[in-house]
């Protein structure tokens, strides 16, 4: 068999470009057969000791039809062209490069570089697609200004736009027409957008703390004009959110936003131009759930931060990705919390890092949140990079404080402000702006594996002191088999026996005494004993989870459902019931293994119960509470997983807890019905959040009994959180009204392809007999669905990888149906292509047979001749 080298690229390997590129003109004809493009570079030598280099710029799939420069036609013989490069030997120090070529944007189906989507023109440049468009340094830290001319069919194609200013406009003969655009900030390739199609725009403006008035722009197909207003709200308050929490004002004259139905990520921040996949802007009440309103918000909000964060101050190369998207996520959660409650969001964030995170720094593609090196960049936009990397922000911010990190943010900025820098560097601007050195939490960049941590505690009546110990120890990540201590932080409480927060004192320290402390552990075991402490606490550990760790603790039952019920960080109630969940569900997982009968988990039950009734607290951190834990999380905590026992231990401990709480949930569930028009806000969110986890409940405590109340629930309600809570309920019944249900919303919502998406995923969830599986070959073949679009791959393919039960098959089909999707879907689209492995990639978990067959798989996928660089970099690293 042959296998193709990967060429992998190296972080230690950085060198500055010896040309730099200031200002780039850029000419598009957009014709049905072609694109021309044609592109005026002013090129200069970036330092004497460059002389003599050759130019070597960046192009894949390109028509080359001539280069000029000064004007002048360079012959082919002067220039070699290989499969990536064009290279000029002998150029001059200054100087003028004319490149003209072609591209086929119709046949583009990897939605990289210029494509088509429903007829119009679009285009995503990050990371290395710019390179798809023209011949060009397609790296971050050549930062040029950009001027745009479009000329297109302008019936066909009435609306141009580009990054920046639109300078002028006019006709053209044949029906054509043109448009200049001017962007007068520099920026890297990768910001570079360009859009032509027929396309209706909404407006509305802005106006900044220093009196601007800016104006806001979404663009998106005519019949979805009317779901524009809630993105145009969030646009709105990110600017003000940007302005009050960090001074930072919007730059731009025009903020504009393209919505695209075929799109490989949520959105893009190009400069000014932000490109958005449909499903992350167009909302209304009826057609979208409280869960996309919620992500809207953030994705909006991430988009305009990167503004600032990513793009006046941008990554020396790839490798920094974490600079911007860990800071740019950092950024939009705490304005999501802003907005929202602020527990209720760290809960979903932490829930979120443990679900899609953790896994990864446990298997064999676990990397650290700056990698050193790559084959395709495009494999390490991650859940490390991301949400790993705003848990450090996240340390940062904890450690220096509100003021502390905006004043270390602040001087980021007048240092870097128009640059293309390194996580070094931000550290330094954290550090030097608050006589700090920061340097240890480098660390974390470079240093793969979610630390464990041990904690002991022990309390000395006579002397009333309480001594905590805490250890770290962090497994062996690929390429990294020792591992350093890092600096945890770990924001802790002390309980009395009534709950209250004890004063905290730590021996040697004068009289300070808080309710909650921040201590640090720097060395592989530490310990700190309190004094003055009048009773036996119950220590409440790592408070907001102000560490990305697994932590444990020997805690009893008794002592969990005490901080379930009783501690002051709500974050850490609900990670009491988290640990209840696991460790019950484990246990009810080994008794099934063992044939052995369940004894339902009455104590927990009952402690769940009064919190869910308790009206004091926020109602979707009561719903919250509920969501017993998912079987691939608890399945990360175990040692030999059983896929059947698992499933059954959590099928059992739901119905038990379900069956308690069934008279509550049905009051509950009554109690939050809200009959007036949707709104988006705490108080509403938080009843259908609250009456939805009744439901499901009460769908837990008697399927049968539960079943009228659902289907009432799906013909009357009045908007799509209702609507889907109550059609993903129904089909994961099995009985005879579901079918008719799922085809009844089809009927309805068929001519909605974001609504078709979540009606394909409901199909994917039921866990029981064939039937995912067997929707699963259906759906492949129905109108709904569709290969080429992203957005129903996930729904269908994405749906399916979620269904443990059924990914895990013991047959090995359900790995086998994913196998054979990457397959046919690199063809098409490598880069969606090769996020599935990770479906695969904690093999190492598994039971010696499922192991096998998972391997089998991938190699069955490296097999494949012609394999994209992006699939086969990540299914080698998966096979480890
Ligand atoms: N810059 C990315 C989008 C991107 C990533 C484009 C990789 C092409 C390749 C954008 O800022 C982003 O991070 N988007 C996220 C959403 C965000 C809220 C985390 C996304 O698209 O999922
Ligand atoms: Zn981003």
């Amino acid at each position: 068999m042959q296998q193709e080298v990967l060429k992998t690229v190296y972080l230690k390997d950085y060198q500055p470009t010896p040309f730099v590129i200031t200002h780039v003109d850029l000419h598009f004809d957009l014709y049905e057969e072609k694109t021309d493009v044609r592109s005026k570079m002013q090129v200069k030598l970036r330092q004497k000791d460059f002389v003599g280099s050759p130019l070597v710029l960046t192009g894949e799939n390109l028509k080359l039809i001539s280069v000029k420069i000064d004007g002048k036609l360079v012959d082919s013989s002067q220039y070699s062209l290989t499969e990536e490069n064009l290279i000029l030997n002998e150029v001059p120090e200054d100087f003028i490069l004319e490149i003209h070529n072609e591209i086929k944007p119709h046949e583009n189906t990897s939605l990289e570089g210029l494509y088509k989507s429903n007829g119009n023109y679009y285009s995503q440049c990050e990371a290395e697609g710019f390179r798809k468009i023209t011949f060009f340094y397609d790296r971050p830290d050549v930062m040029a200004t950009y001027t745009t001319t479009i000329e297109a069919d302008k019936s066909q194609y009435p609306v141009l736009l580009s990054n920046g200013n639109r300078k002028a406009s006019g006709d053209s003969s044949n029906g054509r027409h043109w448009c200049v655009w001017e962007d007068p900030f520099k920026k890297p390739s990768y910001l570079f957008a360009l859009v032509a199609g027929d396309l209706q725009v909404n407006r509305d403006s802005f106006i900044t703390c220093t009196g601007r008035s800016i104006n806001l722009e979404i663009y998106t197909r005519s019949e979805d004009a009317d779901k524009c207003d809630f993105a145009m709200q969030s646009l709105k308050n990110a600017m003000k959110w940007d302005e009050e929490v960090y001074g930072l004002e919007c730059d731009l004259d025009h903020y504009m936003i393209v919505a695209v139905s075929d799109f490989n990520m949520g959105a893009m921040e190009n400069k000014g131009l932000n490109i958005f996949n449909t499903s992350a802007v167009l909302a209304s009440p009826s057609s979208a759930t409280d869960r996309i309103y919620e992500r809207i918000e953030s994705v909006v909000g991430h988009e305009y931060f990167h503004n600032w964060t990513g793009n006046r101050v941008t990554c020396r190369d790839w490798f920094q990705l974490c600079l911007k998207e860990g800071l740019t996520v950092f950024r939009d959660q705490e304005f999501s919390s802003s907005l929202g409650s602020k527990e209720v969001n760290r809960i979903k964030m932490v829930s979120e890092l443990r679900l899609r995170q953790f896994p990864e720094d446990a298997g064999t593609m676990a990397h650290p949140v700056r990698p050193d090196s790559f084959a395709s960049i495009d494999n390490f936009y991650t859940a490390t990079v991301y949400e790993k990397g705003a848990e450090i922000c996240r340390m940062l911010f904890v450690v220096l404080g509100r003021e502390g990190f905006r004043k270390g943010i602040d001087l980021y900025f007048a240092r870097h402000d128009g640059q293309a820098v390194t996580i070094e560097d931000f550290i330094a601007s954290l550090s030097d702006a608050n006589s700090v050195d920061l340097q240890e939490y480098l660390d974390w960049y470079y240093q793969a594996g979610t630390p464990e941590v041990k904690a002991h505690g022990a309390y000395n009546a006579d002397l009333r002191t309480y001594t905590l110990t805490l250890k770290q120890s962090c497994k062996p990540t690929p390429g990294q088999s020792i591992k350093k201590a890092l600096p945890i932080p770990n924001l802790m409480g002390l309980l009395d026996q009534q709950g209250h927060d004890m004063p905290l004192q730590l021996s040697g320290e004068e009289n300070i005494s808080e309710s909650q402390k921040l201590i640090v552990l720097r060395k592989n075991e530490e310990e700190w004993t309190f004094t003055n402490v009048k009773q036996k606490p119950i220590p409440s550990l790592f408070r907001q989870f102000s560490a990305p760790i697994n932590l444990s603790f020997d805690y009893s039952d008794e002592e969990l459902i005490f901080l379930l019920a009783k501690d002051n960080d709500n974050f850490n109630r609900w990670n009491a019931a988290g640990i209840l969940f696991e460790k019950t569900i484990i246990g009810l997982s080994d008794s099934y293994v063992e044939g052995k009968s369940l004894v339902a988990p009455e104590m927990i039950a009952n402690a769940l119960k009064s919190v869910y009734m308790d009206e004091s607290l926020d109602r979707s951190f009561r719903a919250l509470l509920l969501n017993v834990t998912s079987l691939a999380e608890i399945s990360q905590k175990m040692q030999d997983i059983s896929v059947e026992g698992l499933y059954q231990g959590r099928k059992f401990m739901l119905e038990s807890v379900a069956r308690t709480m069934e008279d509550c949930a049905l009051d509950l569930f009554h109690k939050n019905q809200d009959l007036g028009p949707y709104e988006f806000n705490i108080e509403a969110v938080g009843r259908r959040d609250l009456k939805n986890r009744s439901l499901f409940l009460l769908r837990h405590a008697n399927g049968e009994k539960a079943k009228s109340l659902i289907l009432s629930q799906l013909q009357n309600a009045t908007n799509m959180t209702d609507e889907y809570a109550a059609l993903s309920l129904l089909t994961d019944i099995d009985c005879a009204e579901r079918e008719d249900a799922l085809d009844a919303f089809y009927q309805k919502w068929k001519n909605n392809d974001l609504v078709l998406n979540a009606w394909i995923s409901a199909q994917m969830i039921p866990m029981e007999k064939d039937y995912a599986y067997e929707k699963a070959q259906e759906l492949l073949k129905h109108p709904a669905f569709n290969a080429l679009n992203p957005n129903k791959v996930w729904a269908l393919v994405g749906g399916f990888c979620l269904n443990f039960v059924q990914f895990h098959h013991a047959s090995g089909r359900g790995y086998q149906f994913v196998a054979s999707q990457m397959i046919s879907l690199d063809r098409t689209n490598p880069q969606v292509a090769a996020r599935f492995a990770r479906a695969f990639s904690d093999w190492q978990r598994m039971d010696k047979g499922r192991q096998q067959l998972m391997q089998g798989e991938l190699h069955r996928i490296l097999a494949e001749k012609n394999l994209s660089k992006n699939t086969r970099e990540v299914v080698s690293k998966a096979l480890g």
